[in-house]
């Protein structure tokens, strides 16, 4: 990006860019950033800030090539990469490769249009990879297949992608009918639409779901976009959506080993009121405890977003196979499963998950390799 225009004042760098838009660096945010500031092989700052007078002055600006020379009343010279002022305008954020914006999905989407990747694949080229997460954060969910018949490779492949999110179920979980449940997902009953474990301060973030066996009668999948249910309810019942963003609930898991509780709201929204997370576990909703003149309107708000949770007009369902695994972003797309009847063969899914954090981590490193 060219410049068009540099002014120095006392207070702040005045720039224009080569598309007319202004930026203002104040001058203290100039120092802060100044590229001596950072360590030159961590690239971490070293600068302690109250070294710097609260007002520096810049005395004056020269652009030169792939820089700009700032001079400061102090005696200090800044050398300013040209491609660091453009890319940190302050008031704009700094582009992100993990920044994907999310792709609405109702019922429209359908199995045959879920992004399928192939294991071999994701595992020998990171182009696949990298095009493998993009699609799994715009949809939030995607479907990988071709994986070997063997306990860890749907976990081999969730470690592509970073370090594996250990919970109170373990590192991994295996998704069977058991003798003594402490789970309702270890039964072999219906599990309407939920997120996982958002008793948890940070619940996990994707879930991989691998599929070893589903011979039973029933045991379909179900999934639903967490965030079309919450903007369409933004838009249908702004009042409904209010309570459900605003007031925090609490949930709670405990079994013999474990009593872990927190409370938030179903529906988070960012900073910049964009919806971010659902918590959606009306099996581990503890007891409301808000105000009694609020209970009767929560009620009204919860109810409503659970009725669009069983609307087929949102949901994706089919049954998955042996050697495919299903990955999701917990924290935005519900999950689900018909009852089965073990009597009629064995079901079995290893599932782990892998938190935001290291999957947003991926994407920059191969964006940039
Ligand atoms: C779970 C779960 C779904 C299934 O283990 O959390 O929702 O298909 N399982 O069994
Ligand atoms: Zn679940």
């Amino acid at each position: 990006m060219e410049l068009a225009n540099l002014e120095a004042r006392t207070d702040a760098l005045h720039a224009t860019w080569a598309d007319g838009a202004p930026a203002t660096y104040p001058t203290l945010w100039l120092r802060d950033n100044c590229p001596s500031a950072f360590h030159p092989q961590t690239d971490e700052r070293v600068l302690d800030l109250l070294a710097l007078d609260a007002e520096p002055v810049l005395l004056n600006a020269e652009a030169g090539g792939e820089t700009v020379i700032l001079h400061y009343a102090d005696g200090h010279v800044s050398h300013m990469p040209l491609a660091l002022l453009a890319a940190h305008r302050p008031g704009r954020p700094a582009s992100d490769p993990a920044a994907i914006p999310p792709r609405l999905w109702r019922a429209n989407l359908t199995p045959a249009g879920v992004p399928r990747f192939a294991a071999p694949h994701i595992m020998a080229d990171d182009a696949v990879l990298r095009e493998w997460l993009q699609h799994t954060a715009a949809t939030g969910l995607s479907l990988v297949n071709r994986l070997e018949n063997r306990i860890d490779a749907g976990v081999d492949v969730a470690c592509k992608i970073g370090f594996l999110r250990e919970t109170n179920f373990g590192m991994t979980f295996e998704v069977v009918s058991k003798p003594d449940p402490n789970n309702l997902a270890y039964t072999a009953v219906t599990l309407p639409l939920h997120t996982d474990l958002p008793n948890q301060e940070v619940p996990p973030g994707f879930q991989f779901l691998h599929c070893l066996a589903n011979e039973a009668e029933g045991g379909g999948s179900l999934f639903a976009d967490g965030f079309a249910l919450a903007e369409d309810l933004r838009a249908e019942d702004p009042e409904a959506f209010r309570l459900l963003s605003e007031v925090a609930i609490p949930f709670r898991f405990h079994d013999r080993d474990a009593d872990i509780r927190t409370h938030a709201p179903v529906i988070t929204v960012d900073r910049t009121g964009a919806v971010s997370e659902i918590r959606w576990n009306a099996h581990i909703a503890a007891t409301f405890d808000m105000p009694a003149e609020i209970l009767p309107a929560y009620y009204r708000a919860y109810r409503k977003f659970m009725a669009m949770t069983r609307d087929p007009a949102y949901q994706l369902t089919f049954k998955l196979e042996a050697g495919e695994m299903i990955v999701f972003d917990n924290r935005r797309v519900l999950h689900g499963r018909e009852s089965f009847d073990p009597s009629t063969g064995f079901r079995h899914l290893h599932g782990c998950y892998v938190d935001r954090g290291e999957f947003n981590s991926r994407l920059r490193l191969l964006a940039s390799s």
